[in-house]
């Protein structure tokens, strides 16, 4: 009997699949798994579009992340809502694509890759908060939570380079923070995650994964098995969070 509904974003995402496959064990939970059309999360037993929560795991496709399709697919998500929405992951984020290198120097930053980058890193991830938010029961609990990276924190950039990536990634978490104080008043029952995976071995850490350590570079199993338990353990504390694979808070 499913009691409870996780919503993964950007299921297609490695680390995305990993959590799918472990909240997928308890059967009292239900899945709603939400990518792009080019390539379904394959390795999870899915339902495709549109189906009734019959079973415990559904998809819904989106065309893309532009806002009428995130306005869209909220729209389908009431459909599958019996259960109360209780965990919200967006793991969107690119570092590079065949187009976007991350910028090793000043000369390398190029005006379109930015605004690629600042789309799929900052902007879609507040879109859909913007359109889940006013569906959420303000009476039971739900922990959103965000996929940042260390980069992104102000504070503790001391390596330099990656502009576009470190700025989205920034941009990020200040939205994060920012509606955390709005929805202190809204609704007390949310709580906003940034979340620093650390690096782990997906497409998008590829490229770089050379002169990272072996115990470094985590498997997406564990970096999910982490997550779910640092979301468990996490309190409604009306405030945001910037936390890392750890559960360490990271600074702003
Ligand atoms: N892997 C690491 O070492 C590492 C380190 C720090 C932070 N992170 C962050 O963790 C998150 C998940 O990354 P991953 O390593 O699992 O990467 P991944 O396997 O390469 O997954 C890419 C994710 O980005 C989405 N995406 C791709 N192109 C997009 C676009 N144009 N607009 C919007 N979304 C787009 C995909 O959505 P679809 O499902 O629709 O394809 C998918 O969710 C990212 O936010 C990343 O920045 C990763």
């Amino acid at each position: 009997m499913i009691n409870q509904l996780t919503l993964i974003i950007g299921a297609n995402s490695g680390i995305a699949k990993a959590i799918a496959l472990q909240v997928q064990e308890h059967k009292d939970t239900g899945l709603l798994l939400i990518n792009r059309e080019q390539s379904l999360a394959t390795d999870i037993d899915h339902k495709p579009n549109n189906q009734n929560i019959a079973g415990q795991i559904n998809t819904i496709t989106v065309k893309d992340y532009q806002s009428s399709s995130i306005e869209q697919a909220v729209e389908q998500i009431a459909a599958y809502t019996q259960a109360p929405i209780t965990r919200i992951f967006i793991c969107n984020g690119i570092l590079h694509s065949d187009d976007i290198k991350p910028e090793k120097r000043l000369e390398d930053f190029d005006a379109e890759s930015f605004t690629q980058v600042m789309a799929s890193n900052a902007l879609t991830p507040m879109l859909w908060i913007k359109k889940l938010v006013p569906t959420l029961s303000t009476k039971s609990p739900c922990k959103i939570i965000v996929f940042s990276a260390r980069v992104g924190s102000i504070s503790e950039n001391r390596l330099g380079g990656w502009y576009s990536y470190r700025a989205s990634k920034a941009a990020l978490n200040m939205m994060i923070k920012t509606a955390a104080i709005e929805l202190a008043r809204r609704n007390k029952n949310i709580k906003l995650i940034a979340f620093h995976p650390g690096t782990t071995d997906t497409p998008l850490s590829k490229p770089f994964q050379n002169n990272v350590p072996a115990n470094k570079l985590f498997t997406c199993e564990f970096v999910a098995k982490q997550l779910l338990s640092i979301v468990d353990e996490c309190e409604l504390d009306q405030s945001a969070s910037f936390l890392d694979w750890q559960g360490e808070s990271i600074n702003w």
